[in-house]
Formats: C-alpha cells, structure tokens, sequence
C-alpha cells in the first residue's frame, strides 16, 4: 500500500501545470512531424500522439525541420493520421530507480516486464540524458575487480571504475563471456542491459546464465531487436542511469552492455530517418557523438560515491576490427578484449585472443610479482604464436632456440589456463597462484629480467618437431632453424 501511494505521490509531483499541444502535419516512414508546438519543444522531449480511437502513442522529438519538429515513436505509428493533437508530456525523462529494483528486469521506460508486480519508485530522478560526470571531479580507478573469469583476471585485469569492450564477429561467444561475468563477479550490483539482442537470448540469459543467485544483485534493462531504434537507444540510457543511481548509494557497480553496436545502429537508424547524412558506413556523425556520451557515464564517481565499471560488448561486421563503431569504441574505453574466430573454431573458449588484448589499467594495479608472472606467459604465447605455422607444419627443430622451446613447452598449459567453461569459477588470487605454478615460478621471487632465459625444461627433442628423417640443420644463434626440406621448399617458391 505505501509503495501504491508513494508511486502516486511521485507521478503527481511530475504532472505538469499547463499542456503543449501540436499537431500532426506529416508522417514519412517512422518519422512524424509536427506543428503549433515547435518553438515550445527541445530534443530529446517526449511526446504522446492521440490517435482517432484514443490509442495514445508515445514519442520523442529527434529533430527539426522547416517550422516543424520532428519525432519518431516508441511504438506502432497504426490509428495516427495527419491532423492528430500531439502533447508534450515530459521535458527531459527521468526516472525514479530504487534499491528494490535488484531481481528485476524492466524495459526502456523503467516499467517492469517480469510479471513480478508493481516497482517501488526511488525518491530521486535520474535523467535518462545525463551527462557524463566532469572529468576532474572522479575519482582515480579503483582496485582490482575480480570478473571470474581466468583469462580476463590475470592477462587483462580490470579495474573498479574501469571500462573495456569485448570485440568479436558475430557467435565468438561475447554473449556468453558476459553471461560468466555477472555471475561470477564480486561486485555488489550489477546492472546489465540487453540492447538489440535476440528474444530468445534474453530469458535464456537470466534463468540459464545469471540464475537466481546473479539474478537477486542485478537489475536487467531489456530492449529485443524487434523493438522500434528509440527503444533500443533509450534501454542503453536507462541502463546508465540505473548504474549511476548505485553508483550514488556508494556501491561498486558492474555495468554489462550486449550490445553497444545494436545502440549504434539504433542512433544510425533514428538519425537517418531525420534527413542526417551518413558518413562511415551509413552511421552518421551524430552515431559517434552520442557513443562517448553514454559510454562516459560509467567511470569513477566523485570522492564518497562507488563506481560503474563498464563492460561492452562490441560486434565486429565481417570480422573487421577496424570497422567504425568497433574502431570509436576501442579509442573511448580504457581496454580491449579481442575474441578471435579461430581461436573459437578450435574450441577453446573463451576465445580470448591474449595477444591482442590489452586493459591499459594493468600495469599500475598488480604488484611487481604478478606484473612478472603475466609478462612472461604474454612472452611464451608471442613466441609460439609467432612460430606456430612451422611448428605445426614439423618445419622447427627442436633444440635450435632455447625461447622457442621453452614457449613450446610452456604453451599446452597456458592454453588449458586459458579454456574456461561457463560454470567454473576461480578467484583473483588463486588466477595468479595457478599461472605461477604453471610457469615453475617461485613465489615471492622476483626473476632477474636480464638473464639468458632458463634452459628448456622437458622432454629431449621430439619427433613431430622436425620432419622424419632430416638431418641436423645448421643453427644460426637467435634464429629459429628450418629444416632442409622446408628451406628448398621456401628457395624454390623465392626462385633462387
Ligand atoms: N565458454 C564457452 N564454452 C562453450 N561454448 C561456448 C562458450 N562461449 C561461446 N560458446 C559457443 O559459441 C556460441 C555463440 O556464443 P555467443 O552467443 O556468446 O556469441 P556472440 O558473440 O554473443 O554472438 P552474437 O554476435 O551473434 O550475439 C554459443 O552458442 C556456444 O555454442
Ligand atoms: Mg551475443
């Protein structure tokens, strides 16, 4: 009863003291123009369109043109017909988030659509269009966050108040990476919006991934790709503000975002209908004004609030990394996690492509120890993925180069470090514990980083390393060797 009449008291306290009314003068597609209220609306405004039945339809000013304002609607546009009376019903939206909102999922409005009754509405509103917070008045990132997952915790560690993408073609596993975040976090809430994504994906995501323990720290923000562009860029805004609300109340907030493309296609699709002229790949310039301005809400919060650390998932088109969203996004966030098909395609996963990763918080936030252990397997997995295409073909000796050898011997076990499935979980400290073990590093000891590195450990050399029946190839010192066969091969292709 008193979230009743509270929710009343608060819808009461944002009626407005006199209406703004025009009228439908145009309608082209999803877009609506409208006349008589012009000169009284701003962007970003929402509006409701009375139609002939009295089927009100909710929409939000994108644009003017010529004396009229445009706007494009929340919903179906079906019983608007030029003539209909347009209200302005809300300069700046806003919306009231409340502790008691964890354990739900709502949608682009902050309405609930979990079927779990009513919300409780906070005292404070939060507008959906915030601004980010001034750069000099955050604080500095945080400590370390533990993700729970092995890869991310030791190679690309993440920071609270820090913000990463992960990046990947489409079915890499950028979903399902996500899914082992906010279930194996140990941040205190996480607020995750499913922007543009599959219906499917979205009950399969909170019952299957996240399940009731995920579910009871997390508020899910839900926009399905059938819904109209606004809806779908506006469930990314909420997802924003909902974080910056925890923020406020002092927690350390897990933002996840599946997926900042479908926001970008989303603003591309409203800002065209508009009339704006698209200049990279059909986005418009308007696409990347608007990316720094949602993904610069997550971040450090001022002294005595916690923080939002982002995680956004980017998809790739055609694998293309320097595709122009995947390339505005990498240059906003403070860390890119690359998934890589191939990696995928052999069935490890996650698909982390280690390599080609970087989180640029890393160095600063581990100590001198666990900064060591990480650059050494970063060292191997260079080395091995450098030489990988002879080492498979049998093309490499074994015994020709001490580094080679070692990041052969090394790199079975890395790899299995690096396979991770959906359901296990290992902590921060214990990533660090298993990669020294695995490495034959001692704790506590720092290794001397000018000395030669340590002699293979392992087996003598094997055949598979070398083709059968070649004989010893002469060895020129920090050069890895080719076996005869390989270097006539290469002679004959080179014509010499
Ligand atoms: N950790 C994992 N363990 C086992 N299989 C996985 C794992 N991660 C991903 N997969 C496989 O990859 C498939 C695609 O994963 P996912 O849906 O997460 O990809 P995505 O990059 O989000 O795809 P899209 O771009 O289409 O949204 C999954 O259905 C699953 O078969
Ligand atoms: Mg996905």
């Amino acid at each position: 009863m008193k979230r009743l009449s509270d929710n009343i008291c608060n819808e009461i306290g944002r009626l407005p003291d006199h209406v703004v009314y025009g009228s439908v003068s145009s309608i082209v597609g999803m877009l609506i123009e409208i006349e008589g209220a012009e000169s009284a609306l701003t962007i970003g405004d929402r509006c409701r369109l009375i139609g002939r039945e009295g089927r009100e339809v909710v929409c939000e000013v994108v644009g003017f043109r010529n004396n009229s304002a445009q706007l494009m609607p929340f919903g179906s546009l079906d019983g608007i017909g030029l003539g209909c009376r347009a209200e302005l019903s809300l300069s700046n939206p806003v919306i009231f988030p409340d502790d008691s909102w964890k354990g739900r999922v709502i949608n682009a409005f902050g309405e609930p659509v979990d079927g779990k009754g009513p919300l409780q509405s906070g005292p404070v509103a939060y507008r959906v269009h915030a601004r980010p917070p001034n750069s000099h008045s955050r604080q500095r990132v945080g400590g370390k966050l533990d993700l729970g997952v092995r890869a991310l915790n030791t190679f690309l560690t993440c920071c609270k108040g820090q913000r990463m993408g992960i990046f990947s073609g489409s079915g890499v596993g950028k979903s399902t990476v996500m899914s082992m975040m906010a279930r194996n976090t140990d941040a205190e809430v996480s607020v995750i919006g499913l922007i543009g994504e599959r219906g499917r994906e979205t009950r399969e995501f909170i019952e299957d991934d996240l399940g009731d323990e995920g579910m009871a720290r997390s508020v899910v923000i839900v926009a399905t790709s059938d819904e109209p562009p606004l809806m779908r860029r506006q469930a990314a805004y909420v997802t924003m503000a909902v974080s910056e609300y925890f923020r406020d109340q002092g927690a350390e907030v897990l933002c996840l975002m599946d997926s900042v493309t479908r926001f970008a296609m989303a603003q591309r699709e409203i800002s065209l209908s508009a009339g704006e002229p698209p200049a990279s790949k059909g986005y418009t310039p308007s696409v990347f004004a608007e990316l720094p301005r949602l993904l610069e809400r997550a971040g450090p919060g001022a002294p005595g609030e916690g923080s939002i650390t982002g995680l956004f998932t980017v998809l790739v088109e055609g694998d293309d990394h320097n595709e122009p969203v995947a390339d505005a996004v990498r240059g906003i966030l403070d860390g890119h996690v690359v998934l890589d098909r191939a990696i995928a395609e052999r069935g490890r996963y996650p698909a982390i492509n280690i390599l080609r990763s970087v989180s640029r918080t890393m160095p600063d936030c581990n100590t001198d120890e666990e900064n060591e252990v990480v650059s050494r397997a970063r060292k191997l997995l260079a080395t091995y993925e450098d030489m990988a295409e002879l080492i498979r073909l049998g093309a490499y000796r074994r015994g020709s180069d001490a580094g080679i050898d070692e990041a052969i011997h090394y790199y079975p076990a890395i790899e299995e470090f690096l396979a991770q499935t959906i359901d296990q979980q290992t902590s921060l400290e214990a990533c660090y514990e298993r990669l020294r073990e695995i490495l034959d590093m001692t704790p506590g000891e720092l290794q001397d980083q000018t000395s030669p590195p340590p002699a293979a450990p392992g087996p003598a050399p094997e055949q598979g390393f070398a083709p059968p029946g070649a004989g010893p190839a002469p060895a020129t010192p920090g050069e890895p060797t080719l076996s005869p066969d390989t270097l006539s091969q290469l002679n004959s292709l080179n014509g010499s």
